[in-house]
């Protein structure tokens, strides 16, 4: 007889606009990389899973044996991932999605957008301590998104016929200190928020109006408010100055910061080619390139 296998999978993200702001009630506006995924696969075991609580991945497949009333099945869990871990990618929100589809795909449960939400926000309470439920939410859209922290969240239509650049600086961000180092600022932190905020209103009509400079100016000011805001990394910084100064229209970090990813705007392929060669000569140990 042949072994049931449940199979899950799930997309990465990258936010454009509003990390860190987004915690605090102001918009944020992020994308799906459709094409950089995760898949799971789950199958029976003789042995009971160890479930560490300190993991994104047990917390979320735990989730879902608890939701499911099976929190005493033996299973194993395996995870094929093109999502780097810890770059503000989303890996840990990806992770969780397609353990728990997995998990109900083995199980022959059909499982709903909400409660895959719930339970993917529960595991990423584990990686980020107070998600806004931005980065699960990206991960579950297949279109950019508009969010707003327990309002909601609306599609946007992103026909800007330009090019994002993703530049991995290689250097683990570290979501939940930065998110705790905001918090521990205070009121000093009201400032750099609001402006972010603003500046997350900017992009949105620079997007709605196809006005690359707004939205590329928006997004270099963006940078500076974080990296003053103190979330922004030495490296980072580095390959911003990189996509700055070779032209692009704006570039700034991406995610929670303290190391991951930079983003950069570009007008069209051929300058994204270009720029994303010139970032893997000055460091960058990876990049991809998003049509806008
Ligand atoms: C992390 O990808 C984004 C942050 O804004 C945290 C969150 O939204 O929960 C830094």
């Amino acid at each position: 007889m042949t072994q049931k296998i449940g199979i899950g999978r799930a997309h990465s993200k990258i936010i454009l606009i509003g990390e860190h702001s987004v915690v605090y009630g102001y918009s944020a506006i992020a994308l799906p990389l459709k094409n950089i995924e995760v898949v799971c696969h789950v199958q029976s075991s003789d042995q009971a899973l160890e479930i560490d609580i300190a993991d994104p991945l047990s917390t979320a497949v735990f989730a879902a044996l608890e939701f499911l009333d099976k929190a005493d099945e033996k299973i194993s869990v395996q995870i094929e991932s093109n999502v780097p871990a810890k770059r503000g990618m989303g890996s840990s929100a990806a992770v969780a999605i397609a353990a728990i589809r997995a998990v109900f795909d083995y199980f022959d449960q059909s499982l709903t957008l909400p409660d895959l939400e719930i339970l993917a926000n529960q595991a990423e309470i584990i990686a980020h301590e107070n998600p806004s439920g931005l980065d699960a939410k990206t991960c579950l859209s297949d279109t950019a998104i508009k969010f707003i922290r327990n309002l909601g969240f609306s599609e946007m239509a992103m026909d800007l016929e330009a090019c994002l650049v993703i530049a991995d600086t290689g250097i683990h961000g570290h979501t939940r200190e930065a998110v705790a180092k905001v918090r521990n600022l205070e009121e000093k932190a009201l400032p750099y928020l609001h402006r972010l905020g603003k500046l997350a209103n900017t992009i949105e009509i620079g997007i709605l109006a196809k006005d690359l400079l707004i939205v590329g100016q928006a997004m270099s000011q963006a940078h500076h408010e974080l990296n003053q805001l103190g979330v922004s990394s030495p490296e980072a910084n580095r390959l911003v100055g990189v996509a700055q100064a070779q032209g692009a229209l704006g570039a700034k970090m991406s995610g929670g910061g303290l190391g991951g990813c930079i983003i950069a705007l570009c007008r069209h392929q051929e300058e994204a080619v270009a720029l994303a060669t010139e970032l893997e000569k000055e460091g960058a140990v990876n990049t991809w390139i998003e049509n806008l």
